[in-house]
């Protein structure tokens, strides 16, 4: 019945009162496992559904790479950005165009990039990399236009697309190569952009365009190579007793600084600004004040290279203190294939910004650069601090009151002593196989009034992997083949108003619905799936979709016993007989 045992689910409790808690199938470690135990560790999904027919499916013929995705439920469309084209589709059907817009490289602008050595065919083209939702009919749009980024606003009016032919500069706003991983967010109207600001990438920065345009230093201690993957608003000045400001947090993966090893070593970071950042006023002259990173630690208990950071995804709490950045790592050796979940608690990691300790380059030797802890006095205000009441109630209103020795100490000492820790002390999820390459995640409201996170990965072989997190132990509840040759999935959105999922690749994108309860045909399969989408209707006699907007009714009928779902235990002891 059950595929496999991810971990012993040995715990004393009410749990161990149900028959079948001991078939339970956890992925999580949240138990000390020794090296052999953890060695044989892989969380087999409990269902494979392979590829059918049925999937709404939207591609054009001869447009390739679909990797951009916008989703805009007020006007009932999912946007999406290909290679040289945009479309507007149906939300719930993507089959269904509404409108597209063709954005070509211009002949001359193709023969400039080919004539620096590029390919013609394959990277002079205008990939679609940004869209951004700008107000009520309007979007942000940019892309790579043969290694020459540029950007646009696009309209939606009377069914049709228009771009607005501005063509402003998209240099540090979005990538000059297709191929290299960015990412942007539109805070109000300020577009804060992670990318390379060259034509060669060799100049990373973290941008924000707006009146006051800020961006990071040029130093190897800043970036060193970085591969950015996420970025995401926190609003903090909410409710903030110290009257914090809002931040913008970065995911990236870099080469380390801070390790002594023979090869460049890749490590996994989060680092976040402030959004009313102005700059210093002598020292970081239009540069950010408040940028401050640490490493990410998403660690097996066996020695292994520090994993790699692929997506990040955060699942936002009205109480934004309580939000948690769910994110997915793959190996940086090519010889393991584990891939891992880890989540970051977001006051853990703004505890560690606010009070933890710097690093500190030390030159030992003649010429060679440790970074070792930094044991010496702080600067008050606190270097990469926000501007709080503390700092008003001193004069200092904005950041370009900040005095030389705060600025001097965060320039040269952006990065954190300590790792931020996964909240449960290790990965949520370990699983071999495909690499992981994507995941967006769904907070569920289960019929027992709890909210659940459910995972959707994305894997490099076409695949999604559906998983929940009951408590700090993860489950894949099935994995679903989207596409019918293994297609890495490059981009992935959600919309849980529609309950749908969407996926691009270089093929073609992919929708599915978030659950789909009537593939489980008999109670005990309904149950034992444990999803919390679904539930089983004894009077229906089956596996319906509870979620969401049904809830209400529903919510009486559970506990009425008329509808049967049962997420921790997998407890089937209610479901008819013959069944
Ligand atoms: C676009 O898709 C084609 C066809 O699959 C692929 O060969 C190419 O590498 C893709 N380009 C990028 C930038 O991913």
């Amino acid at each position: 019945m059950l595929l496999c045992m991810c971990s012993p689910r040995i715990r004393p409790g009410p749990h161990a009162m149900s028959p079948f808690t001991a078939m339970g199938v956890f992925c999580g470690l949240f138990l000390p496992l020794s090296l052999s135990e953890y060695n044989t560790l892989n969380c087999i999904p409990r269902k494979s559904v392979l590829y059918q027919n049925n999937m709404k499916l939207f591609r054009e013929e001869g447009i390739w790479n679909y990797s951009t995705m916008l989703v805009r439920e007020d006007l009932g469309l999912l946007l999406l950005g290909a290679r040289e084209v945009v479309y507007a589709l149906n939300i719930s059907d993507i089959s269904i165009k509404k409108a597209v817009v063709y954005w070509q490289v211009t002949d001359e602008k193709q023969k400039d990039c080919k004539y620096k050595g590029k390919h013609a065919e394959i990277e002079c083209r205008n990939y679609i990399r940004t869209l951004h939702k700008v107000d009520h009919s309007r979007m942000y749009v940019c892309g790579t236009n043969a290694f020459s980024p540029i950007c646009d606003y696009m309209t939606y009016s009377e069914g049709k697309l228009t771009l607005e032919n501005t063509l402003e500069e998209g240099k540090g706003k979005c990538p000059f190569d297709p191929f290299q991983r960015y990412s942007s967010i539109m805070v109000g109207n300020d577009l804060y952009s992670a990318t390379s600001i060259n034509f060669l990438g060799s100049e990373p920065v973290v941008l924000r365009s707006s009146n006051s345009s800020l961006r990071t230093e040029f130093k190897s201690s800043w970036l060193n190579e970085p591969n950015f993957v996420y970025m995401d608003l926190v609003p903090e000045s909410m409710n903030n007793p110290e009257g914090d400001d809002d931040k913008v947090y970065l995911f990236f993966s870099e080469n380390a600084v801070e390790y002594d090893f023979y090869n460049k070593l890749v490590v996994s970071r989060v680092a976040r600004v402030c959004k009313k950042d102005m700059g210093g006023q002598r020292t970081l002259q239009r540069k950010w004040t408040s940028f401050l990173k640490a490493r990410l630690d998403c660690s097996l208990p066996e020695p292994s290279l520090p994993s790699v950071v692929q997506d990040v995804f955060l699942v936002k709490d009205s109480d934004w203190g309580k939000s948690v950045f769910y994110a997915v790592f793959t190996p940086q050796s090519s010889s393991s294939d584990v891939s891992t979940v880890c989540a970051y608690n977001i006051s853990a990691i703004g505890h560690l910004f606010d009070t933890g300790k710097f690093k500190t380059p030390v030159t030992v030797e003649t010429s060679h650069v440790k970074w070792v802890m930094y044991s010496g006095e702080v600067p008050t205000p606190r270097p990469g601090a926000c501007i709080n009441n503390a700092a008003r109630s001193h004069g200092m209103m904005s950041s370009l009151d900040l005095p030389d020795k705060t600025l001097q100490f965060i320039r040269d000492r952006p990065l954190m002593d300590d790792a931020v820790p996964p909240l449960t002390g290790r990965p949520l999820l370990v699983k071999k196989g495909a690499k992981f390459t994507r995941l967006v995640v769904d907070n569920v409201l289960a019929l027992d009034g709890e909210r659940y996170a459910v995972l959707f990965i994305g894997t490099e072989n076409g695949y999604v992997q559906k998983a929940v997190n009951y408590a700090g132990e993860m489950f894949i509840i099935e994995e679903i083949q989207l596409y019918q040759t293994p297609d890495s999935i490059k981009t992935m959105r959600l919309s849980s108003s529609t309950g749908q999922l969407y996926t691009g690749s270089d093929y073609g994108a992919v929708q599915m619905p978030l659950s789909d309860c009537g593939r489980y045909e008999l109670c005990l399969d309904c149950v034992l799936a444990r999803d919390p989408y679904c539930g089983w209707d004894l009077s229906a006699g089956l596996c319906s979709d509870v979620s969401n907007s049904k809830y209400a009714s529903e919510i009486t009928s559970y506990f009425s016993g008329k509808i049967i779902q049962s997420l921790k235990e997998g407890d089937i002891s209610k479901c008819p007989k013959s069944g």
